[in-house]
């Protein structure tokens, strides 16, 4: 076909993915209420300086990921690649920050990274998360793991691994900055350009390479958490502890960073044995203390995680099908279109789901289009019922069926329903 195709890296989400993810969203919003956090939505675009700002401007996604266009006034506007940073305007933009603190939020929504599509990888993609805003303590750390350990489980998606990690802060990243410099230096001659540039620029983008000559180099580097200072090794104690009180399996990992530079100390990734290579996330999340600073805003700390919702759906068990209309008002007659259409308005009315066929097709046509569609009731208005002011109502279970006056069919369907009950 020569039509117009979507645009590489985008996902058409057929009814059958739609309602996975929004069975994933209903069980994700549903636990992290059960822990306090409510729901809120910011605008899918933003200022592009926010996320400049925010994410860090020697980050890939603002480098060479972002959407970005000005619009007709002049702004230079960005579709979000991702939802911490908005979140945090809107935290300062609202009565939110006059609200006891922590504030506990959760979100969700389509996100735009003009990235290398692939497995599980999309140009456009839907995240949800949860971001706690105003409080340090470790603790909160873990409870926002413990959201998203617990939906994973209430999911029923097995096979992750927590990876945790602490990355330091504002007075001991710089010593490991230093020490990332120093183990590079004597090879800066064998490292692509682009590795070279974020040595320059911003040493600790060197862990995001994929180069496998830095690969090769990164297992022996210095780790972060040789370099932590006190107050940051006793925050990750504490968060260590705080999961095992959760019984949430966590696994140490000194190489871990996240590819967004608002982190310090926590940073953790959920991993999925199914899902390789740099994609392997499921969910990525960590403590951004220095972030509402960075935009501008007095400063608060902070805690949260985001989830693919697309790789989440794809590896969790299959949700219950969607349920689909229960009854199927038909008619073969030309002149019954009207009377099927307030048969099955009358019904609607009553609180049922209903499909009307009033098309020109034939009754047997219709009836088997009914029984694929998973019909429990048939509403048919034939010739004869026409003729009377009748519908006959059919139980297609096991075929009993009762006829009565049409205006009466909200009655004639519920003795139908309630009798097979
Ligand atoms: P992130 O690690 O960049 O973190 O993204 C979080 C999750 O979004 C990933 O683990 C992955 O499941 C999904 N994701 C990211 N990029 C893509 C893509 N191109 N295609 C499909 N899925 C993708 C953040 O965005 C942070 N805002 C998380 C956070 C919240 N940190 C603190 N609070």
């Amino acid at each position: 076909m020569a039509g117009i195709s979507r645009p590489r890296g985008t996902n058409d989400l057929l009814p059958e993915r739609r309602w996975a993810m929004e069975h994933a969203l209903r069980i994700g919003l549903s636990v992290s209420s059960q822990y306090g956090y409510r729901h809120l939505e910011t605008p899918i675009f933003e200022s592009t300086e926010l996320f400049v700002r925010g994410v860090g401007d020697t980050t890939d996604v603002v480098t060479r990921e972002m959407y970005t266009f000005q619009d007709r006034g002049g702004r230079s506007l960005t579709l979000r690649p991702e939802g911490t940073t908005p979140v945090v305007r809107a935290f300062w933009e609202s009565e939110l920050r006059q609200a006891p603190l922590p504030a506990r939020l959760s979100y969700w929504g389509p996100m735009f990274r003009y990235d290398r599509p692939g497995r599980g990888r999309y140009r456009q993609f839907t995240q949800f998360g949860v971001e706690a805003l105003g409080e340090s303590d470790p603790e909160l750390d873990a409870e926002v793991i413990a959201v998203a350990w617990r939906w994973l489980e209430a999911l029923g998606l097995g096979g992750t691994s927590l990876q945790l990690n602490s990355i330091g802060d504002a007075i001991c990243r710089p010593r490991f900055r230093e020490a990332l410099l120093r183990h590079f230096e004597p090879h800066l001659a064998h490292l692509p350009e682009l590795d070279r540039d974020r040595l320059r620029r911003n040493p600790l983008r060197i862990l995001d390479s994929k180069d496998p000559e830095v690969a090769r180099l990164l297992a022996t580097a210095p780790r972060t958490t040789d370099f932590l200072c006190e107050g940051c090794l006793e925050a990750f104690a504490r968060v260590q502890e705080a999961l095992s009180s959760y019984e949430i399996p966590f696994q140490l990992n000194p190489l871990l960073v996240r590819g967004l530079d608002y982190y310090q100390r926590t940073a953790f990734e959920v991993w999925h044995e199914d899902l390789h290579g740099a994609q392997n996330a499921l969910f990525g999340g960590g403590r951004y203390d220095g972030l509402s600073e960075l935009l501008g805003y007095p400063a608060c700390p902070g805690v949260g995680f985001a989830a693919g919702l697309e790789r989440v759906t794809m590896l969790a068990p299959a949700p219950p099908a969607a349920p689909g209309p229960l009854v199927w008002a038909l008619t073969a007659q030309p002149e019954g279109a009207g009377a099927v259409i307030r048969i099955a308005e009358k019904l609607r009315g009553a609180g049922l789901a209903v499909v009307a066929d009033a098309g020109g097709r034939s009754l047997k046509a219709k009836m088997r289009s009914a029984e694929r569609g998973g019909a429990g009731l048939v509403c048919i208005v034939g010739a004869e019922e026409l003729r009377q002011g009748l519908v006959t109502v059919r139980r297609l279970g096991d075929g009993t069926q009762a006829s009565g006056p049409a205006d009466s069919v909200v009655e004639t369907a519920r003795a139908l329903l309630q009798s097979s009950e």
